[in-house]
């Protein structure tokens, strides 16, 4: 079988490095092109050695040229979506994974997937062990009725509570139907966290920390724990390269990983 040809826009950042890297180790991937803002010279030498793949801050210019199949966005929330557009004219299949998009921005992604009949896959997190973290808790939610959330990232972290935290206490929420119950004296004290639809959100931010979260539930003579913890940039990859392999198969839109690991229905 022939590989799937991948362009990475916004190869030169932090997470286009890391896939860059990831691309090279695959025998069903081929990376194509690369394109990024920051590009100085007209070609990217591949980290593994096995030559140079051409280079530019124009992607019509590498779309153009080397027609891919996927392409792969790690930018920003900016321009992003000028590059979905571009590349959906070009009928190529998209995997998305810069955050801050808006659900209009969703929306536009479904359409234009719809009408260049394309695969767009889109998830705001790529670590299956923050997906499976995520599922997990909504299906503890069901059962038993306290939860709490502890969040502790790297000290850089600009918000809090995390995104992560903010939909798992969403999602529990949702999937559990009803409100979950909040200890009596929560309200009175000061240090409880933020809460989010019942559940305590709590933030730590300390050097030496990554990218970490505990779901806590209680019920009567019991606690379940369901923790997360991503030490490393590359826990990003499998869900990523899932998402090509899924994009070039698949038709329209696809939102976050859980569909394609078979735990919902598209
Ligand atoms: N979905 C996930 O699982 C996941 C994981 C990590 C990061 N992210 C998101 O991915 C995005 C990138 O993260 P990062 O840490 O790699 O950031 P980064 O700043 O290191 O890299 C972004 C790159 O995009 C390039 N860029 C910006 N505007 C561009 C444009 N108009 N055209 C071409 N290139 C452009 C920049 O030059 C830079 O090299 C962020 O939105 C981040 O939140 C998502």
């Amino acid at each position: 079988m022939k590989p799937i040809k991948v362009v990475v826009h916004g190869a030169l950042g932090r997470m286009g490095q890391t896939l860059v890297n990831a691309l090279c180790r695959q025998p069903d991937m081929q990376i194509v092109g690369a394109v990024d803002l920051k590009a100085t010279d007209d070609s990217l030498s591949l980290p593994d050695g096995s030559g140079r793949v051409p280079l530019s801050s124009k992607l019509e210019l590498i779309l153009t040229a080397v027609q891919p199949e996927v392409m792969v966005d790690f930018t920003t929330a900016e321009a992003v979506m000028p590059a979905v557009r571009t590349a959906a004219e070009h009928g190529v299949n998209l995997v998305i994974g810069t955050t801050g998009l808006t659900a209009e921005n969703i929306k536009a992604i479904e359409s234009l997937a719809k009408a260049h009949k394309i695969g767009a896959v889109v998830a705001p997190n790529f670590a299956l062990g923050a997906v499976l973290m995520m599922h997990l808790a909504k299906l503890a939610g069901k059962h038993l009725d306290y939860a709490e959330i502890i969040e502790l990232h790297h000290e850089r972290k600009v918000d809090a509570p995390s995104g992560t935290a903010l939909s798992t206490a969403r999602a529990m929420a949702q999937a559990r139907g009803r409100p979950f119950s909040t200890p009596p004296a929560g309200k009175k004290l000061a240090s409880r966290g933020e809460a989010v639809e019942g559940i305590s959100i709590h933030s730590v931010r300390l050097p030496g920390l990554m990218a970490h979260q505990e779901v806590m539930l209680g019920g009567e003579g019991q606690t379940l724990s369901i923790r997360h913890d991503q030490i490393s940039r590359e826990a990003f990859m499998p869900g990523v390269l899932l998402a090509v392999r899924e994009a070039a198969k698949q038709k329209g839109l696809t939102y976050g990983l859980e569909s394609l690991l078979g735990l919902e229905k598209k």
